[in-house]
């Protein structure tokens, strides 16, 4: 979906335009500890969260997305929830908590922001099997 016609057909709060318009964690990590990709079934957009791991703490998580304005918001948001925080509580971080955050999505989009907090959680579990092998 076009972004710009997105933002403007659904009632965001100030919080998600906020992170909408100057997302936050944008970009690629060299050489991260964990990636995680995840593609959203309902619309078929896609995410990608890359972490950077320092004594079982995400010292760092960035994200690219495919996804439209309300995923962007959300994998901002998700990333500045989850940097500082250790795995297991990077893990617990949920779908509702990010949008929670934000002030709430608009029913129908709630599915973009399911793309975020999964994204994160693939990414750390792939540095756990990475590190279980080795
Ligand atoms: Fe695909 Fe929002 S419409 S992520």
């Amino acid at each position: 979906m076009e972004i710009g016609l997105d933002m403007e057909m659904f009632q965001y709060t100030d919080k998600v335009m906020e992170h909408f318009k100057d997302p936050h964690n944008v970009g690629q990590i060299e050489n991260p500890d964990g990636v995680g990709k995840v593609g959203n079934p309902v619309c078929g957009d896609l995410m990608e969260i890359q972490i950077r791991v320092k004594d079982d703490r995400l010292e760092d998580v960035k994200f690219r997305t495919f996804g439209c304005g309300a995923a962007v918001a959300t994998s901002s948001m998700v990333t500045d929830m989850a940097i500082g925080k250790t795995l297991d509580e990077a893990m617990k971080i949920t779908r509702a908590d990010v949008a929670d955050e934000l002030g709430g999505l608009p029913p129908v989009k709630m599915h973009c922001s399911n793309l975020a907090a999964d994204a994160l959680h693939a990414a750390i579990e792939d540095y756990r099997s990475k590190k279980k092998k080795g």
